[in-house]
């Protein structure tokens, strides 16, 4: 099995790539937008959570902020570059237009949780410490990997369905520039956690308490490891079929930490606790489902 790729990763490499992203992918502007809805009430039907759920966790991403400046206080020039230049701008127009979207679908305006949580103010203070603070790193990058891994599927499928449903305004101008910017969100965590595997910033040690923490701590996107979030997401899944090979998506999803943690799980295709909360996700939305209720 291949452990970690042929290429090696430099830092140069991270911050070109960082640059490229600023330039071909300025922010996208509201007024871009073509708000032509065709059948607004079947969208809201068929979609209407899905697009609840992503402009919310959209609009977090500046509580993702703030966890990243708790997380590695000692933050380096291209990362800050990354978040501050290219990521925030970019995340948080794409969570203005889809509330937006979702406004105009009849529905109520999101609310994104913006509290830093307990959890990440203890590992933030520990991360004061070096040793920590590489093992804090590398959880953030292997975050933002399968979160922005999570963000590409979604869009791939909710464009897939706009485009069924005939709804051109909706997956041209919305959809569509929303999820190019997407994948290079995802290369950068990927390129930033390989580069640390590869150059053996961590211990064996650090690598085992990593691999500990992930077990402990690993949630899908926007879940807050909130019981009503772990539900919503269960619904967005179900939404947009990607419940019917649940072992494909974790394979999608983890490819990157079972490639850089795992890699001496030999025939391994994913961690396990990957798998285990897209099953408690979904789980948890049929359950709230055979209780009558729909999305809170
Ligand atoms: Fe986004
Ligand atoms: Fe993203």
């Amino acid at each position: 099995m291949e452990t970690v790729p042929r290429q090696h990763i430099t830092q140069k490499k991270i911050a070109e790539h960082v640059q490229r992203l600023g330039e071909l992918y300025p922010p996208i502007p509201l007024d871009s937008v073509d708000r032509t809805i065709k059948r607004p009430g079947l969208v809201a039907r068929k979609f209407g959570h899905v697009i609840d759920y992503l402009a919310r966790v959209e609009l977090e991403v500046d509580r993702n902020v703030l966890e990243l400046l708790v997380l590695l206080p000692d933050v380096d020039e291209i990362n800050k570059t990354f978040y501050a230049d290219v990521w925030q701008p970019q995340e948080i127009q794409h969570g203005l237009i889809l509330d937006r979207l979702q406004q105009d679908l009849g529905r109520t305006a999101a609310k994104p949780h913006l509290d830093v949580s307990f959890k990440i103010k203890i590992l933030g203070a520990l991360a004061h410490l070096k040793p920590i603070q590489d093992i804090a790193k590398l959880m953030y990058f292997l975050t933002g990997a399968s979160t922005e891994r999570q963000a590409v599927l979604a869009y791939n499928q909710i464009n897939r369905g706009m485009q069924e449903l005939d709804e051109t305004a909706i997956s041209e101008t919305i959809i569509t520039p929303i999820k190019q910017q997407e994948p290079g969100h995802f290369a950068f965590y990927q390129m930033s956690a390989t580069a640390m595997i590869q150059d053996k910033v961590l211990r064996p040690w650090q690598l085992f308490l990593t691999r500990v923490l992930r077990e402990k701590s690993y949630h899908l996107v926007g879940t807050n490891q909130m019981k009503q979030y772990k539900a919503d997401m269960g619904g967005v899944m179900v939404d947009l079929g990607l419940d019917h090979d649940l072992e494909a998506y974790a394979r999608e999803v983890g490819r990157v930490e079972n490639r850089l943690l795992w890699a001496h799980k030999q025939g391994m295709e994913f961690p396990p606790y990957i798998l285990k909360a897209l099953k408690e996700s979904v789980d948890l939305y049929r359950e709230r489902l055979e209780r009558g209720l729909t999305f809170a």
